[in-house]
This record gives C-alpha cells, sequence and structure tokens, in this order.
C-alpha cells in the first residue's frame, strides 16, 4: 500500500504544527480541550492548502489561535490581525458542546443507555443541517449544531465499549448514514459482569468482547432501574451504577477506569472529531469552513440605508462614501471580508443583500432604488434589526436617514438584539430636526442617540453637504483590530476631565467627540496640551463636522497617561478608540449544576440581586495574556465616574472568572486594565444592565418547513409578582403565537409555549433569531432572550455521490523521473448521485494537473484528469445537494509496479493514518 504511505508522509508535513494537540497530558481531557485540539488541528490544514493554493508559505510562528490566523491570512496581513473573532467563533463551538450536558439529558445526547442508533440520528441530522446553514452562509448557527453534534461523538468513545472492544480508528458509520450499524447488543443480552471491589479492569463481559458487540452503559439520574445484566455508565450522579452489574462503563476521566482507557477514549474522540470536521470541510469548500471558523480578513461592513425619496442626494453620498471605502481598502489587509446592505423606506425594508465582492457590493449601491417622495418617518428599526441578525456579532453597523423611525415598537428588540449580538450601530442623520415628530407618533431623533449609545456607537448629524466628511469614521472603524479605550457619555453635559491610557501596542489611536457648544483640551503623559481651536497641532489633528468631533492623536506620541477635559453644557459623548492585538471577549455567564457543572452564556440580562460572573479572556498577539490583567470592572458610561471591581479567577486556557457581589445602578459597560510591554486599558462597548426578570428557553432541534414547532419557555420574577407582558419577534416574519401576557408568583417559573411555524417553501439551512421580550406592567424591568432557529427541510438523501474509474493511460513515470514535466498521465472516472439529489460541484482536491467535466445536469457525468508524472496523486470530491461528499482518489504508484487503486477509499482511511502517524 505504496501509495497510503504517500498519503501519510504528506499528512506528517501537513500536521506539522498541530502535532502537539495529540498529547493529552496530565490533564485530564474534556470536550472543551478535544474540540479545540480537533478545530485547531482542522483549522491548520484547511489554512495549508488555502495558502498553497494562493502560492505563498503557510508559516505559523506558534500554535496559538491568533498566531494562526495571522499566518493563515497570508501576506497581506501584514498588519494588526486580531485572533478575536475565531478566538469567539471556537468558544461558540464549545459553549454549544457544554451546554448539551446542561440542556439535553435525553439518551440519546450521551449514547447512554445503548441509545446508539438514535445517537448517530443526532449526528447526522446535526451534520445535515450544518451543511444546509453554511450553504445559506448562516455561520452561527452551523458553529451552534456543529458543538452540539461534537459533543455526542465524543461521548461515543467515552460511553460505549468501542475502546474496550480493541478499536484503535473511530467508527465512521456514525458520521456515515449510508452505513449500517451492525453487531448492537440487543435489548436482552446481558452486557456486563458485576464489580464488587470496585477496581475491576475487565467489566465486560467475555462473550460480548469475543462477538464484538456494541453497547453502551445505562443513566439513571432518579431511578436505579436498568435491564437485567446491562452495563451502566457509571459515577456519583447514576444510580444505576450502585445496583449488580456495579460500576460503570463511563472514560469521562481518569479516576472511572484508568489513565489508558481515559486516554485512548480522548484520542478516538479527537480522531473523530477530525473526521466530522472534514466531511464538513469537503461539504463547506475551503473558504467557507475558514468563515465559519471565523477566520477571514478583517471585518464585515453593514450599511442600513434610507432610500425615501427626499435622501436622493444622501445616497448619492452614501454610494460615493461605500465606493471609497471599497476602494481605499481594496487589497490590504483591512479588506472587509463582507459586505451587508439593507435598505428600508415607507412601507418596505429590505431585502437584505450580502456578498463578499466588492464590485458586486458597488453595483448593488448603484441600483439602489429611491422611491416615494414622502416625507415621513421610515421603517428604520426593521431594516437595522435584519442588518443586526444577519451581520455577524461584534459587526459595525452604519445607518444612513433623514427621518425618525416609524416602527418605533421594535425598540426593545434592537436592544435585545444589541445585547445579544454585541454589535456597534453608527447613526449618520441628515436633516436633523428638519422633519419633526407625527400625528401618528413615531419615534424621535433621539431615539437614535439612545440606540447608538446602547451599543456603543454614535449619532452624528451633519447637513447632507458634509456627510462625505463624516464618513471618515466608516473607514477608522471597519477595522478587524478596532478596540475601544473609553467611551463616557454626559447628559447634561459638565466640565469634566477624562483620564485613559495609551499603550505601546495601540496604533491610529482617535478621538471622537460629539456635541455641540463644546471646547476641550487635551493634555498628554508630559503635560503638552492642544485645545479644539488648533487644527494641526503638537498632539494631534482636529477635524470637525455637523455635531462631530474627529480627533487624529499623531503617530509619533507618547505612551501613558493621557487625559481630556471637556467643557459644554448641552448632552456630550466621548470616544476612545485604535487599532491593537491586544483586546478581551466577555460574556455574562451564570453557572449550571448537575452531573457535569459548568459555566453557560447568558442571552439576556444577569438577574439582580445575585452575584453577576462574567468569563473574561484577554486575547494578544500570541495567546492568552493571564498574569497580565491588573482589573476587571464595570462602570456606567453616563457616569458619575466610579468602577466596581470584581473578584478575578484563572479558569485556565486563558479564561477568567470576574464575580461582582454588586452592580452599578442601571446600564453599565466592562472595563479591563493590564499590562503588556505599557499598561494598557480596553472597555467593551455594550452596555447592560440586570435584571429580575428571568426567561428561560431552549432550542432542542431544527424545524421544517411548513411544520408548526413548539418551544416551551419559562418566565419567572426575583421582583413584584403580577402581570408581565411578553412580546416575541423574528426577523423572518414567521407566524408564531405566544400567551402575550403571563401572571408570575415572585420566585415561581411560569411555563408557557410560543409555536412558529415557518412557511412551506422556507429553503433548507435559512435562519431566523427569535426574540422574547418579557416586561413588567407596573414598571420599567425587562428582560429578554434571544434564540436562533434553523430551519432544514428533512433529509433523505444520505447516499454520496459514487466514482467509478473508466480508465487511466500513464507514461512511464516511473523511469522519467528526471523530466517529469514531459511525460504525462490521464484518468476518467464516471461520477454518479443514482437515487440522490444530484451533484453539484467536483473540486479538485490534491494534484497539480487540470480537472475537466461533462454538465453536472446529466445523470453520469465524465471527469477527467490530465497531468504531467511530477504529480502523481490526484484527489478530487463531488458533493450532492444537500452536502454528501463522494472522493476519487488515485496514485501512480511510484515503485514503477502496477498502479495502487484505491477508488472511493473511505475518507477516514487517509485521515486516521494521519492521525495515528504523527502521534509520538
Ligand atoms: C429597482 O427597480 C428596478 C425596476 O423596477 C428593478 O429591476 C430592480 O431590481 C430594483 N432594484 C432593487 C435593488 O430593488
Ligand atoms: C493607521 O496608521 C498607519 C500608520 O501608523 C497609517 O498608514 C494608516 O493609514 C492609518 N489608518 C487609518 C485608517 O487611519
Ligand atoms: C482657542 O481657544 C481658547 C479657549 O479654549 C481661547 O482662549 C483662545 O483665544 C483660542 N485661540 C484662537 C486662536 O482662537
Ligand atoms: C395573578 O395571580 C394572582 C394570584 O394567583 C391573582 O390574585 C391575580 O388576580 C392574578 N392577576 C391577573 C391579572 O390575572
Ligand atoms: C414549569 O416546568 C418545570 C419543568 O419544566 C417544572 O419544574 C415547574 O413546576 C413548572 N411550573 C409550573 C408553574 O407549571
Ligand atoms: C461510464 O459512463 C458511460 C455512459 O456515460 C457508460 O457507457 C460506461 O459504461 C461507464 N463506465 C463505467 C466503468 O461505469
Ligand atoms: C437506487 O434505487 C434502486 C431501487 O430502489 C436500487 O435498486 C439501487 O441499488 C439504488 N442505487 C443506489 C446507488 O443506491
Amino acid at each position: 500500500m505504496i501509495s497510503l504511505l504517500g498519503i501519510a508522509l504528506l499528512a506528517l508535513t501537513l500536521s506539522g504544527p498541530a502535532v502537539a494537540f495529540f498529547i493529552i497530558e496530565e490533564g485530564v481531557a474534556t470536550h472543551g480541550t478535544i474540540t479545540k485540539a480537533a478545530v485547531l488541528q482542522k483549522v491548520t490544514e484547511t489554512c495549508q492548502a488555502v495558502a498553497e493554493a494562493a502560492g505563498h508559505e503557510f508559516k505559523p510562528t506558534g500554535s496559538s489561535p491568533e498566531e494562526l490566523v495571522q499566518a493563515c491570512l497570508g501576506p497581506t496581513a501584514t498588519g494588526e490581525v486580531s485572533g478575536a473573532k475565531f478566538y469567539s467563533a471556537l468558544q461558540e463551538i464549545n459553549m454549544q458542546n457544554l451546554l448539551v450536558d446542561r440542556d439535553f439529558s435525553s439518551a440519546p445526547h450521551h449514547f447512554n443507555s445503548e441509545a446508539i442508533l438514535e445517537g448517530r440520528s443526532l449526528i447526522t441530522e446535526g451534520m445535515a443541517a450544518i451543511k444546509a446553514n453554511i450553504r445559506k452562509e448562516n455561520f452561527q448557527a452551523a458553529r451552534e449544531t456543529l458543538g452540539r453534534v461534537l459533543h455526542t461523538l465524543q461521548d461515543f468513545y467515552s460511553h460505549t465499549n468501542w475502546v474496550e472492544l480493541g478499536y484503535k480508528e473511530p467508527y465512521v458509520n456514525l458520521i456515515r448514514p449510508d452505513l449500517p450499524l451492525e453487531n448492537l447488543a440487543d435489548k436482552d443480552t446481558a452486557t456486563c459482569s458485576d464489580c464488587a471491589s470496585g477496581t475491576c479492569p475487565n467489566l465486560i463481559l467475555p462473550n460480548i468482547l469475543k462477538e464484538k458487540k456494541l453497547t453502551s452503559g445505562y443513566m439513571g439520574v432518579f431511578s436505579s432501574d436498568k435491564p437485567k445484566g446491562k452495563c451502566s455508565h457509571g459515577g456519583a450522579s447514576d444510580l444505576t451504577s450502585t445496583v449488580a452489574p456495579r460500576r460503570g462503563l463511563s472514560k469521562d476521566g481518569r479516576r472511572f477506569r484508568g489513565d489508558k482507557l481515559h486516554d485512548d477514549a480522548a484520542n478516538l474522540a479527537i480522531a473523530a472529531s477530525l473526521e466530522l470536521l472534514q466531511d464538513i470541510r469537503l461539504a463547506a469548500g475551503d473558504n467557507d469552513f475558514l468563515r465559519m471558523m471565523g477566520i477571514a480578513r478583517s471585518s464585515v461592513v453593514c450599511f442600513v440605508i434610507d432610500t425615501t425619496g427626499s435622501m436622493k442626494d444622501d445616497i448619492a453620498q452614501a454610494r460615493a462614501t461605500v465606493y471609497e471605502i471599497i476602494d481605499s481598502k481594496k487589497g490590504t489587509q483591512d479588506e472587509p471580508s463582507e459586505y451587508i446592505l439593507v435598505p428600508f423606506n415607507d412601507p418596505s425594508f429590505g431585502p437584505m443583500i450580502r456578498t463578499t465582492d466588492p464590485d458586486e457590493m458597488k453595483d448593488k449601491i448603484s441600483k439602489l432604488n429611491i422611491t416615494g417622495g414622502g416625507d415621513t418617518p421610515e421603517m428604520c428599526l426593521s431594516g437595522l434589526q435584519l442588518a443586526l441578525t444577519g451581520a455577524p456579532s461584534s459587526s459595525q453597523i452604519y445607518v444612513f436617514t433623514d427621518a425618525p423611525p416609524k416602527d418605533i415598537e421594535l425598540i426593545g428588540t434592537i436592544f435585545a438584539l444589541m445585547g445579544s449580538t454585541k454589535s456597534t450601530v453608527t447613526f449618520f442623520v441628515t436633516g436633523a430636526g428638519r422633519r419633526r415628530r407625527r400625528s401618528l407618533k413615531p419615534g424621535s431623533f433621539s431615539d437614535y442617540i439612545e440606540l447608538a449609545l446602547a451599543s456603543g456607537g454614535q449619532a452624528i448629524q451633519v447637513s447632507k453637504r458634509e456627510l462625505p466628511l463624516a464618513t471618515d469614521i466608516i473607514l477608522d472603524t471597519s477595522t478587524s483590530a478596532l478596540v475601544t479605550v473609553l467611551q463616557r457619555a454626559r447628559n447634561p453635559g459638565k466640565q469634566e476631565t477624562f483620564p485613559f491610557n495609551l499603550d505601546k501596542t495601540l496604533r491610529n489611536a482617535t478621538i471622537y467627540i460629539t456635541g455641540t457648544s463644546i471646547t476641550f483640551t487635551l493634555t498628554n503623559p508630559s503635560g503638552l496640551t492642544q485645545n479644539q481651536n488648533e487644527t494641526s497641532g503638537r498632539l494631534a489633528t482636529i477635524q470637525t463636522v455637523g455635531n462631530l468631533w474627529r480627533i487624529q492623536i499623531n503617530s509619533a506620541r507618547e505612551t501613558g497617561a493621557w487625559k481630556i477635559q471637556i467643557n459644554s453644557n448641552q448632552p456630550y459623548t466621548l470616544k476612545v478608540t485604535g487599532q491593537s492585538t491586544i483586546t478581551f471577549s466577555y460574556n455574562f455567564v451564570e453557572r449550571f449544576k448537575g452531573p457535569h457543572p459548568g459555566y453557560a452564556v447568558l442571552s439576556g440580562r444577569p438577574e439582580a440581586g445575585q452575584p453577576v460572573t462574567l468569563m473574561v479572556s484577554v486575547i494578544g498577539r500570541k495567546g492568552p495574556l493571564l498574569p497580565s490583567v491588573s482589573e476587571v470592572g464595570l462602570a456606567r458610561m453616563s457616569g458619575p465616574e466610579a468602577v466596581t471591581s470584581g473578584k478575578m479567577t484563572d479558569m485556565g486556557s486563558g479564561d477568567i472568572l470576574v464575580t461582582f457581589d454588586t452592580v452599578p445602578e442601571g446600564e453599565f459597560v466592562v472595563i479591563l486594565k493590564g499590562t503588556f510591554h505599557s499598561e494598557f486599558q480596553r472597555q467593551s462597548t455594550t452596555q447592560m444592565s440586570v435584571s429580575k426578570v428571568n426567561i428561560q428557553a431552549v432550542v432542542s432541534r431544527t424545524l421544517e418547513p411548513g411544520k408548526a414547532f413548539q418551544l416551551p419557555f419559562s418566565l419567572m420574577s426575583q421582583g413584584s409578582g403580577g402581570s408581565y407582558s411578553i412580546i416575541a419577534r423574528n426577523d423572518r416574519d414567521f407566524p408564531m403565537s405566544y400567551p402575550k401576557s403571563l401572571n408570575l408568583t415572585t420566585g415561581v417559573y411560569a411555563n408557557a409555549t410560543l409555536t412558529i411555524t415557518p412557511p412551506a417553501n422556507t429553503p433548507s439551512g435559512t435562519d431566523t433569531t427569535l426574540t422574547i421580550q418579557a416586561k413588567w406592567d407596573r414598571g420599567a424591568d425587562f428582560n429578554y432572550a434571544v434564540l436562533r432557529l434553523s430551519v432544514v427541510t428533512k433529509i433523505t438523501d444520505f447516499t454520496p455521490p459514487l466514482c467509478e474509474m473508466v480508465s487511466v493511460l500513464t507514461d512511464d513515470c516511473h523511469s522519467n523521473m528526471s523530466q517529469c514535466e514531459s511525460f504525462h498521465w490521464q484518468l476518467s472516472a464516471n461520477l454518479t448521485d443514482e437515487n440522490g439529489t444530484g451533484i453539484e460541484s467536483i473540486t479538485l482536491r490534491r494534484g497539480e494537473g487540470n480537472l475537466s467535466h461533462t454538465p453536472l445536469s446529466a445523470p453520469v457525468i465524465l471527469a477527467n484528469y490530465n497531468s504531467s508524472c511530477c504529480s502523481q496523486v490526484v484527489e478530487f470530491v463531488a458533493v450532492d445537494k444537500v452536502g454528501n461528499v463522494g472522493r476519487c482518489y488515485y496514485a501512480i504508484d511510484p515503485s514503477g509496479g502496477p498502479p495502487a487503486l484505491t477508488l472511493s477509499l473511505p475518507l477516514w482511511l487517509c485521515l486516521l493514518v494521519s492521525v495515528f502517524i504523527v502521534r509520538p
């Protein structure tokens, strides 16, 4: 099998920097470490392939996610590229993986209680959903499902007897619904022997081992019942393990069955996770796979544009601005990875247009239609809702309008979405004040100010003529390494001095002030000052347009303690930003109990009246910066100035748990201080507050087009009992029904059900963001839950396309290796997807020759491959319309013997070799 050895050697070089991920050291392997190892390995391989295809070298300086991103983005990424998006994608996958332990106790989710067929269905249905989501570019939904599916897959190796049966490879049939699950122990077959002593190396009955029967442990949290003679899961929370046969199969930690079995299970779980990721990667293609993982150049730029008649001039300006952004960033490391455009007017809004192609974006913007001439309020918030749910989290969204919002009833939903996505919204409002409130009671311009502030953005009011001058702010903020150093708002304004620290790593430090009748003085660490009327001074260059001051601090500037004194009796906002690879991510979390306790990210506001906890990671160029964080605190953006510091606990792998016994009154932000070469400070942008209302809701599965889906949710208040109104919305206008109000007793959960029905023609892979808000009828307290639902057509096609070799014609490549470029070989193969959805794409994965094929619409597709003798291996894949992957592989035997034929070799064989060869 020389051709296999060839693959193995190739794999060895491929996985160079990733070898270390396989070594599970003293510590216990967890879902988190297993998932991270597999994702990093697969991303490394994909980056390597993409880099090679683009003709540049792939040389990570280390194995941290940050260095991987830097190397992956290639030579154009010489500037500040932040690993923050990859880091949060990884966290999102891990969080959903972890939550399976909190939210899903059913046997199939954990391969418990011999639910092996059902467990496999969860995996394969999940994989189909992931592929459908990626096709619709719904990457967040794809990541969430990926996390859950990986949990179940990984549990197989710990909770069944696969390892004890002596298998050294993952069970590929778990991710291949077209292959049967065979030799499962049936209901009446005893599988385990009793273990009275507590330490029994051989729990499994000898005949089970001999016949290689697959079984898993029974689990009972409330009852010790299990079928006669069956194995248990084991552990303190499993009551079934207290009755014979005692003890259990679980290899979750070392204390259960010893080091060897734990390590074997963990290694198989990594290898199995890699196989699953490879299948997704082949179905999605390398670029979309990396986008799902949050590895993309720079930021996503999202425009929400008012297209009413009165906006005619503004649209011309917005157009000019977008063109400028596209042109000035093209080919630089700051080139946006995606553009999103949402038009709105009255009475319509949308659709959302998204593209990665800058020229297509220009084209779409040039074709924006101006409709109606009405000087009336517009559907601005509806447009903004689409943008917030469609853009990835932490995006920068820019809204252009000249009218107040008409759809003000959406404002609560918008606050909830801003809170859960952490996206920043900046409004460019032209002609403010020209149009007044209407009798139909729409919102007002001050709503824009409030929304901007809640998300950490700004509301910029300019005349139409001045709009181009204001849009520099878009160029400043559409960079992937943007950080906020300080943001504050004062209403009413007063004289106040704001200190802030500019660290060594910070570039392009810029201060923005919005407000009227402002004077200010900027002071550097050595005491030099500059005030607002020196447009080009010793410290900074100052521009002013409308209500906006933009103060660009000179690049040759001092590091350390700066301050700005602002003087105004009008409301104002202050924001200090820059570009830096030192940034942080944070989530408000709550602890959950059970057999596998942990911390879960909150989708709404934290609960009032009890300690608030945050999970924080500080990300530097080479991985987490743990020891250097000196303070994590909560502060009010709108004063008075005071910081509540939290108690920090190192949770390992770069995470810090921060606990606050009390939180500031009202809305607050997270601030962080530390040292890296010099002192640095960072601030979160999204405002948060606590609430006495708590909403719990878990989405258990995907929706089907045309079918009603029932989502149970429950509501509890620690505050006053009484009537709470419920408002639920989804961004696709799927019909919903739910109780509009619930009567609560303090401290008691009230249960309710929401029914949502996606129309029958909803395309598979569509996702929708559902927000459920609950508000006390007699006060301002309100909370929300934000859930992402995917609609996936029930998949019936599980057969991958088939590859059948027709002919191979080859020169004597072996004897002519020295002049290989003048000798050739060619191969042709028939590709079919009989009974399936049909082949959608055929791509060359390995080999330097040319691949061509006959039209995909025919039932049999003929593929032809031509190559010089210099490249002796070819691999190409055919993907059908639902993402089943078929593979063609051929290698010319370098020993000169007859060609080794490895047609339709299962994917895993190749992978396994790579996995096992690299292990020390
Ligand atoms: C603008 O209107 C034209 C003609 O009615 C239509 O073909 C085009 O699709 C519209 N463009 C957009 C972006 O809606
Ligand atoms: C940021 O600063 C660098 C020089 O340090 C400069 O080349 C670049 O144009 C600046 N970027 C922006 C958006 O101002
Ligand atoms: C600049 O502003 C300061 C007050 O902030 C004032 O004293 C000074 O006269 C101004 N200078 C000019 C040249 O306008
Ligand atoms: C809510 O429940 C309380 C106690 O069960 C009851 O007294 C009150 O009338 C109810 N309120 C409404 C609006 O149903
Ligand atoms: C709501 O459901 C939970 C479990 O899902 C149950 O424990 C609780 O008693 C229910 N509450 C009410 C008021 O029915
Ligand atoms: C390949 O397909 C053609 C029809 O397109 C058929 O005539 C031929 O027999 C097939 N060859 C093999 C090996 O299946
Ligand atoms: C397609 O379906 C037919 C009839 O059910 C069956 O005989 C044939 O084997 C199937 N082909 C494949 C490739 O599964």
